[in-house]
């Protein structure tokens, strides 16, 4: 059966460097029959400003937000893939805020009992991958940090394509090396 993998694009750039590594990627998953959607968060329409905490997804059987809104049938989605990308531009050492409003919103997709101190979720066995770029070769590993302790946590296996030096947005537009790496990673998911 095809692999289904969702991307969860996060910069607010059209045809920037996260574009351009989503579209390689995308090419060579798809090059080896993966069935691939690509979902841009900064263009979905929120009915929140992120998580905000309200902790009803914790009270009720199903692993999904009650906040209804574009985001919602995101995250019932990566619930459903067998691997979910995150990409992103390097903020500030961290990811762009477009991206964690999506994100934050993964609790749901979590159950906690914190009396019995277990948790259990439909993330657990997936892949989860990192694809992010940066201006400078400073900051990507700490990016990359937070992206791999969350798939240990839930039990996913992880996997990054990290772009230093990737200058400002399109600028790797004409840069084969990147290209040819961006499609490896696609092919080899
Ligand atoms: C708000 C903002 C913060 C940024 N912070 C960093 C940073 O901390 N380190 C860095 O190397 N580049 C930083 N950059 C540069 C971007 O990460 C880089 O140009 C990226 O490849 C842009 O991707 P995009 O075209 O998809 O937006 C920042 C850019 C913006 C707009």
């Amino acid at each position: 059966m095809a692999k289904k993998i969702l991307v969860i694009s996060g910069s607010p750039v059209k045809g920037g460097n996260t574009d351009l590594l989503v579209k390689w990627f995308a090419g060579g998953a798809r090059s080896k029959g993966a069935k691939v959607e690509i979902v841009r968060a900064a263009f979905l329409k929120y009915g929140a400003n992120g998580c905000i905490s309200c902790r009803a997804c914790q009270k009720i059987a199903k692993y999904e937000c009650v906040i209804n809104d574009e985001a919602k049938p995101v995250l019932a989605k990566m619930a459903q893939v067998d691997v979910i990308v995150m990409a992103t531009p390097l903020y500030f050492y961290s990811s762009s805020a477009q991206l964690k409003l999506v994100m934050d919103r993964m609790f749901s997709l979590y159950k906690w009992d914190n009396k019995a101190g277990t948790m259990a979720t439909p993330l657990k066995g997936k892949t989860f991958a990192l694809i992010a770029s940066a201006f400078e070769d400073v900051g990507l590993d700490t990016l990359e940090k937070s992206f791999a302790i969350t798939a240990d946590y839930s039990g996913m296996k992880f996997k990054s394509l990290l772009v230093p030096n990737a200058g400002e947005s399109g600028d790797i537009k004409n840069n084969s090396a990147i290209r040819r790496k961006a499609i490896a990673f696609g092919r080899n998911l």
